[in-house]
């Protein structure tokens, strides 16, 4: 754990049934999520260990049940884990008295849920302003900030409605709003943009990620889209059965599954827009002649690759040579997608 680490998940477990404790206590090792599954329980986070730094955006995508939300839950200590440590700035949080944890969550976490957690008898501005008034700011100032924030996702003139009276994705819109207003340092969203038309997705997304630069906030993301995970993410982690397959850059997850079940899970992927000339610099040859820039996608060099000559092409990040890129490997990814 680096002094930058703000969540240390060690292997957590989280498991479901009658007697979880003592059921873990006597779990054998090398047991599968069937076999527990076989035994009446039900491993929801399954020997996790992953570490996010500050100011990263981790991404965690898996299938319908594979534990995403009771991972982030166990993280906000939403959920208890049954085994393992998890800690939040250092601070072991199932140590935590009520009153830390209520702090931590009120000063620290902002939190999407799947669900929206919506107030159904508050309006759109008094939803939005709830975790505020939670902080003890005066109405006013309150006011200000949520009419700031519904303005921001699109929902101005709403602010009376109840949310009975919205569509399901103004709703989460209302959601992601009253998460927003309290600018979180630690940020967790599951699934925020799932109900959101594509267009206003869109536009969400950009503007999440504008705030992501400005602010550079550590979040932890839930989807299932796998487009959405690669604008976003820094890393993504891949959950299966409740076990984390894989943790890296979304660069590393396309060109080194680390197992079958990632593999088949990234296969129609489009690995030319995921993968960067800076990934690809590998060449102990920096190469001659003009650089490409180590951001660049190989999908965004695909006009260079076909026509330049050169076997080795030098990247460059911020101006300097990083290494070189074999312009074979990066048209053999290329021509993979087509
Ligand atoms: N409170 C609970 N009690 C018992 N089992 C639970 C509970 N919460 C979750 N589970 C089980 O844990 C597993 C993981 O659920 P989880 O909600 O984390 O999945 P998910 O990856 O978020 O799925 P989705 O993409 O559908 O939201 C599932 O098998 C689920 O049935
Ligand atoms: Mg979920």
């Amino acid at each position: 754990m680096s002094a930058d680490t703000v969540i240390s998940c060690k292997n957590a477990w989280k498991i479901f049934g009658p007697d979880p404790e003592g059921y873990l206590k006597t779990l054998p090792a090398g047991h599968s999520f069937d076999d527990i599954r076989a035994d009446g329980y039900i491993a929801g986070v399954k020997d996790v260990s992953i570490d996010v730094s500050r100011g990263e955006m981790l991404v965690i995508m898996g299938l319908s049940g594979s534990g995403k939300s009771t991972l982030v839950r166990c993280f906000s200590r939403l959920h208890d884990i049954t085994g393992g440590t998890i800690t939040v700035e250092g601070q072991d949080i199932m140590s935590l008295s009520e009153k830390e944890l209520i702090e931590l969550r009120r000063n620290k976490m902002g939190m999407v849920f799947q669900s929206f957690g919506l107030l159904p008898h508050r309006s759109v501005l008094d939803n939005v302003a709830f975790p505020l008034e939670m902080r003890g700011q005066d109405k006013h100032a309150r006011r200000e900030r949520a009419l700031e924030v519904i303005k921001l996702v699109g929902l101005e003139g709403r602010e009376d409605y109840f949310p009975r009276e919205l569509s399901g994705g103004q709703q989460q819109r209302v959601g992601i709003a009253r998460s927003l207003a309290i600018e979180p340092d630690i940020w967790f969203l599951d699934e925020p943009f799932s109900a959101l038309d594509p267009l206003i997705r869109r536009e969400m997304q950009d503007e999440f990620l504008r705030l992501q630069a400005m602010l550079g906030k550590t979040i932890v993301f839930i989807t299932h889209d796998f487009d959405e995970a690669l604008r976003l993410a820094d890393r993504i982690a891949i959950m299966k059965d409740g076990a984390v397959e894989q943790c890296d850059t979304p660069d590393q997850i396309v060109l080194n599954p680390a197992t079958e079940y990632v593999r088949k899970f990234t296969e129609d992927i489009d690995k030319a827009r995921v993968v960067h000339a800076g990934v690809l610099a590998t060449s102990s040859d920096n190469g001659t002649g003009d650089p490409v820039d180590a951001k660049a996608s190989v999908q965004d060099l695909a006009r260079l690759l076909v026509q330049d000559t050169r076997a080795i092409i030098p990247v460059a990040s911020d101006g300097k040579i990083v290494g070189g890129m074999d312009r074979a490997a990066a048209l053999e990814i290329l021509l993979e997608a087509s």
